[in-house]
């Protein structure tokens, strides 16, 4: 089968759809033939809309992943549109302000918590009953971070999230793996959207006596990765999704794929 016709008949669930990575998740899809459900809370329409895009068809509609209502109106949508959901892309995320762990605010420290850790789960389980009917190899792909294994000053919460979700991704896995679904997870180091392009990430990283701007930002970046580079692009998060949800990794569950450029390595 020519990478083309690779989600040809299958239906993607993306949450972030309108964010850096979740939008190139989406037209590569849309590219590859499926019908993707996007949901976002921000720059998606309120009700469930469906338009015609090349091969496929997209149906957008505004999902707040701390909603558990939100993800089952979009779920019951796609039933409606595409006849279920094959495919799980758990993109949705924030990084929250920075500082250290006992100085957040608890709001703030519970507000990361909900999105980045029980967003997810929300997302697989509103989507789960129809993974489970699904005949079409069901895959389920976690986005991660780096942080989900590796401790990062000043971003305690997201590290907690992002370690949570390593847990849920192990449960989940064995769980639903007799079932027929497999569950994997993607570790991105920085990627280049609009999530780390902000001047509360150029304050954090930009050593002291450098003036916090996004060239001081692209240079200490490059201090993460073995690798030498400051960050990666969506694409390269995108491909390693077309992997883990296509037949090309049929036994593979479980598993968490680092894309970073040896940033967990030392
Ligand atoms: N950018 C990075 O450096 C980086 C690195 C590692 C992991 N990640 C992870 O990748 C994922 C995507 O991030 P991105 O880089 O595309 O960021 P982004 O900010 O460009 O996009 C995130 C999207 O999630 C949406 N979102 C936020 N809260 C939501 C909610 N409650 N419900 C539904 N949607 C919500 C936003 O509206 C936005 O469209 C996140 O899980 C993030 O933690 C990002």
């Amino acid at each position: 089968m020519t990478p083309q016709g690779r989600f040809q008949g299958k239906v993607v669930l993306v949450t972030g759809a309108n964010g850096g990575q979740g939008a190139v998740h989406v037209k590569r899809f849309l590219e590859e033939g499926a019908n993707v459900v996007a949901l976002d809370v921000a720059g998606m329409p309120e009700a469930p809309s469906v338009t015609d895009v090349g091969a496929g068809q997209l149906l957008e509609c505004r999902a707040d992943v701390r909603a558990l209502a939100d993800l089952e109106r979009a779920v019951s949508a796609a039933t409606e549109a595409f006849g279920g959901i094959d495919i799980v892309v758990a993109n949705a995320g924030i990084n929250g302000s920075r500082g250290p762990a006992v100085e957040f605010e608890e709001e703030e420290w519970l507000r990361v918590l909900d999105i980045n850790l029980n967003g997810v789960w929300r997302t697989i389980k509103a989507a789960a009953p129809s993974l489970l009917a699904s005949t079409k190899s069901p895959s389920v792909i976690i986005i991660g971070s780096t942080c989900a294994v590796k401790g990062y000053a000043t971003s305690g919460h997201y590290t907690a999230a992002k370690h949570g979700l390593t847990g849920l991704l192990k449960v989940l896995s064995a769980e639903l793996a007799p079932k027929g679904v497999r569950v994997n997870m993607i570790n991105p180091t920085t990627v280049d959207t609009p999530l780390i392009q902000v001047q509360s990430m150029y304050d954090a990283f930009v050593p002291p006596g450098q003036e916090p701007t996004a060239e001081n930002f692209r240079q200490a970046m490059f201090g993460l990765h073995q690798m030498p580079i400051p960050w990666i692009d969506p694409e390269d998060v995108t491909a390693a999704v077309m992997w883990l949800a296509s037949e090309e990794s049929r036994y593979v569950t479980g598993a968490q794929l680092s894309v970073d450029g040896g940033a967990v390595l030392l």
